[in-house]
């Protein structure tokens, strides 16, 4: 649940015309701490009082923001807005594909090459907007909940906050970009708050922030992945029976060359773990099977120009393989955790779009599963081609929860 942290975060961007500086380097980006909001939910205080929803009290003023997911073989964008009715509204949405080796593990190897796609990108969606939400893999960024004196001035916070950070963090605090929030009072004591802090190393933050610069952008908000993948999950999770209070949920984003798992519980991530198998595994399968060039496999994999032996031959098994892995990462949150079930499983990246996968999991673990589409429930721009962004909707998992940082910084 985001308290009132997500106001004040509003409130420190629009006062510093979006431009937010990252509070203890005071030279990075703010890298976005709010753990996980549900959309237009009402936002509740400490003390449990109900405030208004922050989404009615803000939106409408908010500047326009392309959320952007640099991944391994693809550049995402994704730009929300509000319809007339005051729902939410897909306004530009668009990929560019990369070429493998330009991004590994969530570094930046080819930076002309991607600065190049992402200019292409923003061309190719129209987008007139120039404030930009990117996100670090969360292996390039360590958070840490750590308990501080209450009372303190937002001065004497950033100097204890140092000091704190210096015992968590493996590198000289100079080459770091560090950003924190109160959370609130501490469980532990009262005369304390739970204090969340974050830090990346200054190049992996000034790559992404460069990548933007170079295509003409303006890099407001530096996210971790994972947090931007919840962002956009949480509108489903709040469509789940009781709004999905107290269920137990596996988020799944198989992307092309990993598998992520988070359980997440009401605000809560209990449980990450990552697994190398993804849509890659599938493409390399067709090459083989089909003796077709491995790019020429990933197109006619999406297209489904395939032979027609390739469901039995392929898909199947592909699809009951990947049904085993989601089983196996499961498992090993079962043996880690006092937990022996969970309530939904959800699936999602671009591997998540072959048809019947939901099935076969849910067969698989005995669990029910549904595939998500983050933009399920929005109405679509003039600008937004409606049969191309279903049959792509499931990629768009992160690219939708940096977008949704416009209404919900
Ligand atoms: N319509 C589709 N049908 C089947 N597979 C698809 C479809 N669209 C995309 N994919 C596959 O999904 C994978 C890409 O998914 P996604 O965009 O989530 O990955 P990524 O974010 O680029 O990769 P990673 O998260 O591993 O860095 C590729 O293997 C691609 O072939
Ligand atoms: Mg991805």
């Amino acid at each position: 649940m985001i308290l009132l942290t997500g106001k004040a975060r509003l409130i420190l961007a629009t006062q510093d015309g979006l431009r937010p500086e990252c509070r203890c380097s005071g030279r990075g980006l703010l890298i976005v701490l709010n753990l996980f909001s549900r959309i237009d939910a009402p936002c509740v205080d400490n003390q449990g009082m109900t405030l208004i929803s922050l989404g009615s009290l803000f939106s409408r003023e908010a500047a326009p923001l392309l959320g952007v997911d640099i991944s391994s073989t693809t550049i995402k964008l994704v730009e929300l807005g509000r319809d007339r009715a005051g729902g939410l509204s897909v306004e530009h949405c668009a990929m560019e594909p990369m070429e493998r080796g330009w991004v590994v593990e969530g570094n930046i190897e080819k930076f002309d090459e991607v600065a190049d796609a992402l200019r292409r990108l923003v061309r190719k969606s129209g987008s007139k907007a120039k404030n930009v939400a990117l996100a670090l893999p969360g292996s390039a960024v360590i958070t840490k909940k750590i308990a501080l004196p209450a009372g303190l001035n937002d001065k004497e916070l950033e100097i204890q906050v140092e000091s704190e950070a210096a015992q968590y963090i493996p590198f000289p605090l100079a080459d770091v970009a560090l950003d924190f929030f109160v959370m609130g009072p501490s469980a532990s004591s009262a005369s304390y708050v739970d204090v969340l802090l974050a830090a990346s190393r200054k190049e992996k933050v000034a790559d992404r922030q460069g990548l933007a610069e170079a295509a003409g952008l303006n890099p407001t908000i530096m996210d971790v992945e994972s947090y931007a993948s919840r962002m956009a999950a949480g509108r489903v999770i709040d469509s789940l029976a009781d709004h999905g209070q107290n269920a137990l949920i596996a988020l799944f984003e198989v992307g092309s060359q990993t598998t992520a798992l988070q359980v997440i519980r009401n605000d809560d991530v209990i449980y990450e773990r990552d697994q190398m198998f993804g849509g890659v595994n599938l493409t390399q399968m067709i090459s083989k099977q089909y003796g077709i060039p491995v790019d020429e496999a990933d197109a006619k994999k999406k297209s489904g120009e395939l032979p027609p032996d390739y469901s039995v031959k392929v898909l199947t098994p592909f699809m009951e393989n990947l049904a085993q892995e989601v089983g196996r990462a499961l498992q090993f949150f079962f043996t880690s955790t006092p937990h022996n079930k969970v309530d939904h499983v959800l699936l999602s990246g671009g591997s998540a779009a072959l048809p019947g996968l939901a099935e076969v999991v849910s067969a698989q673990t005995s669990f029910p599963c549904k595939v998500i589409n983050p933009f399920d429930g929005m109405s679509l721009s003039a600008a937004v081609q409606g049969r191309k962004l279903a049959a792509e909707a499931t990629s768009y998992l992160v690219a939708t929860g940096l977008a949704l940082r416009r209404f919900h910084p």
